[in-house]
């Protein structure tokens, strides 16, 4: 076992078909020991690597069954701390590469979010008997235990209407962090009008409302967005549907609302990739979500001549979980076949513990 762990530098100017080569046979020496999850937005030279795929529910579904001792996560820094959290303690989750963040998840920290609570309680009084706290699982741990402990919940696309159901169930109003999109639409959904949604501007005093405002909101939508579905607009549909008006629409509800609202289905990856794969030969659709899961989809449903089109004209990509590269993953299977653990991603204890309680009434309503 070499004493350090061996240095990117080294791996950072492999060929790309030396790096396959050198995963394969790192992946060999591993055996069973490793377990390689991929969320569907992965890059396609990383993602044929995956023992298993999936969205963010199916994936921490998934963590927290395995029993590998090393959790190779092919996603982004949340879906890491996710598997860290679900997994046995023994177990140690990766990130092969550490700057794969979220931008979207960026966009609410713990100070940002206690500020906001401090805030409410000069409002409109006590935010703990008020606001049930929901947070997207797009979102860092420390968030995560910020809604263990204050009787909140974490969601993921395909549930979010569930939880807030969950959410008012307990008490009478939300504040939903930090997806302003998937609030609304699950709002929406569950028939809450969009006048009784407010949303919520971190970087303004009070959010940028009134007791008043804050009073008849039912939802707080926390001011933030997916900088990839946000490409995604009403135009483009419209004129999908002008050409080809038998053709099929169907959004990630991270899509602004008026792209959920004009889409025949929205749903998570997961849903989006099972409804494609499920319909008539020789359907035409329209998919608004990350392009290299697009572009996988329309490959795989060619043959049922089924034709699958991007929603946007430029590229949409998850630039932040494209980082990790078959470079980057052949440098960390190396090290852990060699005993050295890199790029472990390790929440703190107590922070884990709040952020389990969160996750398990996600896990347990869903
Ligand atoms: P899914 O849970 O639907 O895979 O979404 C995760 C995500 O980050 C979408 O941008
Ligand atoms: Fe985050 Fe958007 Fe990437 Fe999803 S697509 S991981 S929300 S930046």
């Amino acid at each position: 076992m070499p004493a350090t762990a061996m240095q990117f530098d080294r791996f950072n100017a492999l060929a790309d078909e030396q790096a396959q080569e050198r995963i394969l046979a790192a992946r060999a020496r591993l055996g069973k020991r490793a377990v390689l999850l991929c969320h569907h937005y992965q890059r396609a030279d990383v993602y044929r690597h995956a023992d298993l795929t999936g969205d963010s529910l199916k994936l921490s579904r998934l963590a927290a069954q395995s029993d590998a001792e090393f959790i190779v996560f092919c996603g982004v820094h949340f879906m890491a701390e996710v598997a860290d959290i679900l997994s046995k303690p023994e177990q140690i989750s990766i990130l092969p590469d550490l700057a794969a963040g979220c931008s979207m998840a960026d966009m609410a920290s713990l100070a940002k979010v206690a500020r906001c609570w401090r805030e409410l309680e000069a409002l409109v009084g006590d935010p703990d008997g008020l606001f049930t706290p929901v947070t997207y699982i797009n979102s860092s741990a420390d968030l995560k235990a910020f809604c263990g402990e204050h009787g909140g919940i974490v969601c993921t696309s395909s549930n979010a209407p569930k939880i807030l159901e969950w959410s008012f169930a307990r008490r009478g109003k939300v504040l939903f962090f930090p997806d302003q999109h998937l609030g609304r639409w699950s709002g929406h959904k569950m028939g809450i009008p969009l006048d009784e949604m407010a949303v919520w501007d971190p970087d303004l005093e009070n959010g940028g409302l009134t007791a008043e405002q804050v009073r008849r909101a039912r939802i707080l939508l926390w001011k933030g967005f997916c900088s990839v579905h946000q490409m995604f607009q009403a135009g483009h549909i419209l004129r999908f549907r002008n050409e080809h008006p038998a053709g099929l629409v169907i959004s990630h509800p991270e899509s602004n609302f008026d792209v959920c609202r004009l889409s025949d289905y929205v749903g998570s990856t997961e849903f989006i990739i099972k409804t494609i794969k499920e319909a008539a030969a020789g359907t035409r659709w329209l998919v608004g979500t990350e392009l290299n899961l697009v572009s996988r989809l329309a490959e795989e449903v060619k043959p049922e001549g089924k034709v699958v089109q991007f929603m946007a004209p430029m590229v949409c990509m998850c630039s932040t979980m494209g980082r990790i590269d078959p470079q980057h993953l052949a440098w960390c299977l190396e090290n852990l076949a060699e005993g050295n653990v890199v790029n472990r991603i390790s929440v703190p204890a107590h922070e884990a513990e709040l952020a389990k309680v969160a996750l398990n009434r996600m896990l347990e309503a869903s």
